[in-house]
């Protein structure tokens, strides 16, 4: 997606649809994020929409698109998906709607050496506390090994 917006560049709408990019709408820009240890698969790119500008603010009430993009090294015929925010180093169960990965666009089973989109949504609920924390995002297999593990830093707002 970033690739298709520099080709844009060249474009007369510049303008036009840099900002877009720059306000996070209709591009995606890749996250920096830690591999908390992925045994099982490779991760190529982290995309969170909408995320103007790292750490990630996050709305309350808003709900945000992960996508995930990594490379399994096994076979799995499940993936099951854990998610934590880690607050003053104590990780936090944080509950997504859809646990199944391979009901968050990955067809299963796993296949070795393939690449897969993980997509997902993380909803930010309004009681929340606005705080900034780490979330931490794991993609587990038949053996509960992680297919992948990253953790990227986030701001909850109002
Ligand atoms: C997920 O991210 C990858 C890599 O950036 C991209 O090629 C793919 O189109 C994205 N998928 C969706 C549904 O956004």
């Amino acid at each position: 997606l970033l690739s298709h917006c520099y080709k844009r560049n060249m474009d007369v709408r510049t303008g036009f649809i840099v900002s877009l990019c720059l306000m996070g709408l209709t591009c995606a820009e890749p996250v920096k994020y830690l591999d908390c240890g992925s045994k099982s698969g490779k991760v190529a790119t982290v995309d969170i929409t909408p995320c103007a500008s790292q750490p990630c603010q996050l709305h309350k009430g808003q709900s945000y698109s992960v996508n995930v993009t990594f490379n399994s090294a096994v076979e799995s015929q499940t993936s099951k998906a854990l998610v934590h925010g880690i607050i003053a180093g104590v990780p936090v169960p944080f509950p997504i709607p859809m646990e199944d990965g391979c009901k968050s666009g990955i067809q299963c089973p796993i296949q070795k050496q393939q690449s897969y989109h993980y997509l997902n949504s993380l909803p930010v609920k309004t009681e929340y506390p606005a705080i900034k924390l780490v979330v931490e995002w794991e993609l587990r297999d038949d053996d509960k090994q992680d297919l992948f593990c990253i953790r990227f830093p986030v701001q909850i707002v109002s």
